[in-house]
Order: structure tokens, then sequence, then C-alpha cells
């Protein structure tokens, strides 16, 4: 019989026909006949493994169980079936088959068979009583649910390799479907206090200070991820036990789009982390309070010394210095030796006045101070360059328009500073320092052509003449950038914002 021609209609008319003659009166030989079409058939039709099996050896097999069991037919009816079965699943599957045939079990049981070939599979089948040939037998319907089976193992240990990547997480991991919580690993407990069992289920706002916050973050949680996949910010939360904690959170959607309200959030307890930060930036500010403070103390430290120097000492020094050419010039002619050692102290006392002259302006440029910042600066290079032998041009492009004293101050210290690292490390024989001046900042260059500095040097904690240079430049709101110049040599830039103006103490 051909069942593939035969249209469905045809094979179901043909059965019920079978089934009308087996189900009449007691055994015949016609009647056998017919039942056995009738297993055929339905054997052939079955998109399962189909066998009947009597006195534990196959009567019949259809070709979906030949295919799976990869056994030709002849040799299948030879071997006893309990064979193909994975001896370990021998037991279990009998006693299982036992019930089902007892009716005491309705649901299809699984075991694990031995392929020709070697390879094992996993079966699901079912089986029930009938009578074949007028005796009774077994009729087995079975499938391969091998792949699903490996599917599900794979799913599986997925699943376990997925919850202990998230058990692995220091921070706490929350799955939220429309701000219900649908899964979570167990650092919520560390971060939050809540076991996850107990978060399950719930609504998010549990970890949040109050609704409005959890209604005002899940909003802007939702509205990002519309457009982009991750989101992070800091937000206050709530522990189990009352106390509030910052926390990082960084959330991403969980697919492609947002459309089923899924994400997935990573909460990082910050709150001690943030504190620490604040002490040490607030250390850090009372350090430079200091510094601005000791710096000021010492600038009219200097400035006090400088004036008491320059009057006393100087004042005296003038007063030595004109007793002695009211005595010179009152000296007998004869006394050679006297007029030579009055001539050798009116000497000494010129270079004294001299060396008072550079102490007092080291302390306090009273140029600073009587002509501005342009002309001390002007000044300051000119002096330098008798001094070291480096030639210093200034391209001063700022009338000294009424600059603060104390900034006047600052930006000198620091010009002074670049000199002194330019004579000290640098190795030039050139250096150009540009004074400009806008309306919005007052700009200091200052480069030279030396060996130049290394991004080392400028970032290393203990340089402190380049720090102080910032510090400086930090209490009037500006800026020291500090970097290697073109085409050799190293350009430091002052940049202070005049419009802010800064404080002084
Ligand atoms: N113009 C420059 N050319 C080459 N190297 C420089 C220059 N200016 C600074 N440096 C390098 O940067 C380092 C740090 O400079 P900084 O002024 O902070 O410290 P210092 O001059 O060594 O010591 P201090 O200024 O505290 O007396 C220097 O030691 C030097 O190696
Ligand atoms: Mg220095």
């Amino acid at each position: 019989m051909n069942l593939e021609r035969k249209t469905k209609k045809e094979l179901i008319e043909r059965i019920r026909q079978l089934e009308r003659q087996v189900a009449q009166g007691p055994s015949s030989s016609g009647q056998s006949a017919a039942e056995e079409s009738l297993y055929k058939i339905l054997a052939q039709s079955s998109q399962v493994g189909f066998y009947i099996m009597q006195n534990k050896k196959f009567r019949f097999i259809n070709s979906h169980f030949r295919d799976y069991a990869g056994y030709s037919e002849g040799a299948l009816l030879k071997m006893t079936p309990s064979s193909l079965i994975l001896p370990e699943d021998r037991r279990k599957t009998r006693k299982n088959a036992i019930m089902m045939l007892k009716e005491q079990r309705f649901s299809p049981y699984e075991f694990r068979i031995v392929t020709k070939d070697g390879r094992i599979k996993w079966i699901m089948e079912t089986v029930m009583s009938i009578a074949f040939r007028g005796r009774p037998a077994i009729l087995g319907n079975s499938m391969d649910v091998t792949e699903r089976k490996e599917a599900g193992r794979r799913l599986e240990e997925l699943e376990a390799l997925e919850s202990s990547i998230l058990d692995a997480i220091p921070q706490a991991v929350v799955g939220l479907h429309e701000r219900r919580i649908n899964f979570a690993n167990h650092a919520v407990k560390i971060i939050f206090g809540w076991h996850r069992e107990e978060l399950i289920g719930k609504s998010i706002t549990l970890i949040y200070r109050n609704a409005k916050e959890a209604d005002e973050i899940g909003r802007r949680f939702y509205s990002t991820l519309e457009n982009q996949r991750t989101f992070e910010t800091e937000f206050p939360c709530l522990h189990k036990d009352g106390r509030e904690i910052l926390c990082r959170m960084k959330a991403s959607r969980i697919g492609e789009k947002l459309r089923e309200k899924r994400i997935v959030v990573t909460y990082e307890d910050i709150t001690a982390e943030k504190k620490a930060q604040e002490e040490l930036e607030r250390s850090r500010q009372e350090l430079r309070n200091l510094s601005v403070h000791l710096q000021s103390v010492r600038e009219k430290e200097s400035t006090r010394i400088a004036r008491k120097i320059h009057d006393e000492l100087g004042q005296s020094l003038t007063a030595l210095q004109m007793d002695l050419s009211w005595i010179a010039g009152r000296l007998p002619s004869g006394l050679k030796g006297v007029r030579e050692k009055t001539k050798s102290m009116a000497k000494l006392v010129d270079e004294t006045i001299e060396s008072v002259h550079t102490i007092t302006t080291e302390l306090r440029p009273s140029l600073l101070d009587d002509l501005g910042l342009p002309a001390a600066i002007e000044w300051q290079a000119d002096d330098f360059q008798k001094r070291s032998g480096i030639r210093c041009q200034a391209v001063i492009r700022s009338a000294d328009g009424g600059i603060d004293k104390d900034l006047a101050t600052a930006v000198f210290r620091i010009f002074q500073e670049t000199l002194t690292n330019i004579a000290r490390h640098a190795k030039a024989t050139h250096c150009k320092v540009t004074l400009s001046e806008s309306d919005a900042e007052l700009c200091l260059e200052v480069a030279d052509n030396g060996i130049g500095i290394t991004s080392w040097q400028i970032d290393d904690p203990r340089s402190f003449g380049i720090i102080g240079m910032r510090e400086r430049a930090h209490l009037w709101g500006g800026t020291v950038a500090v970097r290697a110049n073109k085409p050799a040599g190293t350009l430091v830039r002052v940049l202070i914002p005049l419009n802010k103006g800064g404080q002084s103490s």
C-alpha cells in the first residue's frame, strides 16, 4: 500500500474500516489480518517511533524507530528490546513501562538508548497493552528527544553560569520589568540588607528613600534607555535598616528595544568612597588656604624687611658714605696711607649700598609697587639677562591697567620662579617672555629654547616650584600650563581671568 499517495480522508476511512473489522466477533484469521493492517497503517502514518513487542521480541517496528536506533529491521527483530536501553536505565524504564501498562502512570517516561554506532540518545516513550495476532502484546510510541534534552541541559548550564557570574559581582544586580524586581543576585543582601527572595516580585520603590524619588529615577532610566543602551548615575538609596546610602547605578535595557520595559540595574554603594573624596577635597582646600596664607605672610614680611633695610640700613650707609667723602675732603695731603684707607672704605660702603639695593629688590621689587607689573617684568627680564647671560626678550602688551596689587605680586613671583628654573635646569641660550592682557584675562608666557621638560617632571608631586606656581594662579581662578615648547625647550603659560577677580588674604 502506498500511503504517501493516499489522502488523509482516505486514510481515516481505511482505519475506521479496519477498526470495525477488529471489533467484530471472536478471533478469526480475517480479524488478525485486519488487526495487523490497522497497526501497520497507524505505524506508517505516525510521526514518531512505533513498535509492537511480544514475548520480549519486537514484532513490528516503523521507520522512525529504525532511524533513531540505527539498526536494520532484520537486526531489531532478532535482538532483545531491552538490550537497546542503556544498562543503568533498564530497571527504571521497565518499572515505568509496567506502571503505564497497569494504568498507574499516564505521562511519558524518558530513558537512554545506545544506537548501533554507539551514540547515546534520549527517548521519550508511552506504552499500552494491545492484542496482536490474538495474543497480548505491547504497543510503544517513542520519540527521539536528544536534541531537546541537550538544549535543556545547555540552557541549565547557561543559567547556572549566569547566576554564578551574577553572584560573583560585588555590586547588587537587579532585573526589572515595569519597575518590578524579577531577579536579583546575592549582593543585594550586602548592599541593601534584603535577601534576594524578599525582593523578587516586589516594586523597586523598596530600595529608594521614597516613592517620589523612585518615580524620578525610574523615569530617568526609561527615558534615557529609549535612545541609548546604558545609563549611569549616582542616586541616594535606602538600606533595609533605614540608613541612607549613595549608590552609583548603571542601567541597561534587556534586548534591542525598550518595548517591554525590561532593564537590568547594578548598584554600587559609594557612600564611604564619596565621604573619603569629600574629606580629601576638604583637606586639599585647607592646605591650599594654608599655603595662600603662608605666601601672603611671607610677602608681607619681605616687604617689611625690605622697607626696614632700605630705610634704616640704606640711610645709615648713605650717611656713612657722605661722612667718608667729608673726611676724604679734609685729609692733609701727607697722609697717603689714611687717604688710601678712606678710599677703600668708601668703595666698600658703595658696594654695600649696592648689595643692600639688590637684597631689598629681591625681597620686594619696589618697581612692582611704584610702576606696576609690566615695568617690573621688563626690569626682571633685563636683570635676569645681565646676571645669567641668557638672552631674555620681553614683549609687553599690557599697560598696567589697575591690576590688583596682590595679583601683580602673584604673577611676578610666578615669573621669577620660571626664570629661576630656566637658569637652573633648562640649559637655554634664549628665552622670551610675553605679557598680554584682554578684557577677559591676563596672560603671561615664558618660553625657553633649552632641553625641555618631561610630563613626569611636570606632574611629579615633588615639583614644589611648579606646584607653587599653580597654587598662586589657582587663588585667582587661573591656571598654569607647563609643556614642551616647539621646536625645543619649555613653555609656561599662566592665564588669570580678570573679570572674576580673586580673593586675597
Ligand atoms: N624650563 C625648564 N627646562 C627644563 N626643565 C625644567 C624647567 N623648569 C622645570 N624643569 C624641571 O622640572 C622640575 C620641577 O621644577 P620645580 O620648579 O617644580 O622644582 P625645582 O626647580 O627642581 O625645585 P624648587 O623650584 O622647588 O627649588 C625641575 O627639577 C626640572 O627638572
Ligand atoms: Mg624651581
